[in-house]
């Protein structure tokens, strides 16, 4: 969360009520800490012979330099080209063309979301999201450590957000979690991102792929498009 101020908040300008939302308490947060060795107490010399009287003194912390979540899901639908968010609600319908409308009115009815070019608008997905690394710390390749790391995590254990997704509500659904468990949304190995144009040459190195039926949107007023990687999930 303190990398998330720095970077979000203090230096996207990103309003503090925005950037911390209520998927943070569902998601799996990747950490990457830095150890900074600082001198806290210079030596003192006797300036007669030279000899050290007192030791320098140093301490090492661990410092949080960067961090990306999984938000597992569900999720809201994708947001629809040439849309402007801010906390996540749309707010220039007016502006978005006829056909863009009633498919964004099917999806709210509780329809099927959107097919793009990587995703049927069916299959449940994982979402990576608030990539971020401090200003000093950027450039060595943080960003691609923190996403493989989190994707091999989520590879070595697919079904851990499985119970949550019991506790959604299958009995409003009609399903018994027990009698019809094949019929329970299971994760196959889809991730999907929302990336800052800017940042979509960390992503494709971590091996996402730009879609380009997706199209591109505005989230806190900052150009996004959407990316997917499919990876093997064992049986
Ligand atoms: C995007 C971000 C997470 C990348 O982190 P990183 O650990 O620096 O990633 P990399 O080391 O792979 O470098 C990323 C790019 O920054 C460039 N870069 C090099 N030194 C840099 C520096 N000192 N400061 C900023 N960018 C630098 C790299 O050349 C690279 O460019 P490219 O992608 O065009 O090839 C980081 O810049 C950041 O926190 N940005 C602000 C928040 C943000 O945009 N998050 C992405 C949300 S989708």
């Amino acid at each position: 969360m303190t990398v998330r101020e720095s970077v979000f908040i203090n230096e996207q300008e990103i309003p503090a009520e925005n950037e911390f939302d209520a998927n943070d308490l569902r998601s799996v947060h990747f950490v990457i800490y830095a150890s900074i060795n600082r001198v806290v107490q210079q030596e003192v010399f006797d300036t007669d012979t030279g000899r050290v009287m007192r030791p320098r003194k140093s301490e090492t912390r661990s410092l949080p330099i960067g961090t990306v979540r999984i938000v597992p899901f569900p999720h809201a639908p994708h947001p629809v080209k040439g849309g402007r968010y801010l906390a996540d609600e749309l707010v220039n319908l007016e502006e978005l063309d006829e056909e863009t409308k009633q498919a964004l009115e099917v999806v709210e009815q509780g329809g099927k979301d959107r097919k793009t070019s990587l995703h049927d608008g069916e299959e449940v997905y994982m979402k990576l999201g608030r990539l971020a690394v401090l200003k000093e710390f950027r450039g060595r390749g943080i960003a691609g450590q923190l996403i493989r790391r989190a994707v091999e995590w989520m590879k070595a254990n697919p079904r851990y957000f499985s119970p949550s997704v019991k506790e959604r509500g299958f009995e409003a659904l009609g399903i018994d979690p027990e009698r019809d468990a094949r019929m329970m949304p299971k994760w196959r190995g889809l991730f999907c991102v929302h990336a800052q144009v800017s940042a979509i040459g960390v992503w494709k190195r971590a091996g996402f792929v730009v879609d380009e039926e997706m199209g591109r949107w505005w989230e806190e007023g900052i150009e996004h498009v959407g990316m997917f990687q499919r990876v093997d999930v064992k049986a």
